[in-house]
């Protein structure tokens, strides 16, 4: 599929639907991150497990049914796998500050042919809309990574590592979005 004169259809799925999604939005998964050896494995493992935490939502932006792009996030808690990570790997006021309670954003990915023309950002704003809550995230720590640019650009900030090579990001409630208030993708 050609992105040139396509304009993605952005939809928010919340819960109940996820499990028809995972087979959509697993070849563009598998595509940016690989990991699981097949789409049933991501779904259990992953996306179904996230999907089962309160707050869950997952953005889709989609050309002729096609997942093109996608963003998910849930509310995060103490106790919860990487809420602990994070809080062994940072600094006791830091983890005070902005673990649990806190939006965690999980997951967003556009396909290849598909970049560089603002759907990324907008997956961002569409994932976030309306969460109004500190929101952290764990990323590659590399400040020239398409992702990390992103998410400076949308007002994230490094907050530690979290291991070698990755860092943790937080960003406060009242940020403003990226592109919700301006124009759609191009
Ligand atoms: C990170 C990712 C989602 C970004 O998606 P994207 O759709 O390319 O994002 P955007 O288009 O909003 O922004 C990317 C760049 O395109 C630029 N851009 C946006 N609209 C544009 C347009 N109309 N014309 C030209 N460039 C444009 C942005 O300014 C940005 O440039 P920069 O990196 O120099 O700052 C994508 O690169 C990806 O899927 N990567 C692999 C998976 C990944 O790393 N996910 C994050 C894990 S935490």
């Amino acid at each position: 599929m050609t992105s040139d004169s396509l304009k993605p259809e952005i939809t928010v799925h919340t819960q109940p639907e996820v499990s028809a999604l995972a087979e959509l939005v697993w070849p563009t998964y598998r595509e940016a991150f690989g990991g699981f050896p097949n789409m049933q494995s991501f779904q259990s493992e992953l996306l179904g497990r996230h999907a089962a935490r309160e707050g869950f939502r997952l953005v889709t932006a989609s050309v002729a049914g096609e997942v093109v792009g996608f963003s998910w996030g849930y509310i995060g808690h103490r106790g919860q796998f990487w809420t602990e990570l994070v809080s062994e790997a940072l600094p006791h006021d830091v983890v005070e500050e902005w673990v649990g309670g806190h939006f965690e954003f999980a997951e967003m990915a556009v396909s290849p042919s598909f970049r560089r023309r603002g759907l990324g950002a907008f997956l961002h704003d569409h994932l976030l809309t309306d969460v109004g809550r500190r929101c952290l995230l764990s990323t590659v720590d590399d400040p020239n990574d398409p992702a990390v640019r992103l998410y400076r650009r949308a007002g994230w900030q490094r907050l530690g590592v979290l291991k070698s090579g990755t860092q943790v990001m937080g960003r406060h409630a009242e940020t403003p979005l990226l592109t919700l208030v301006r124009q759609d993708p191009t």
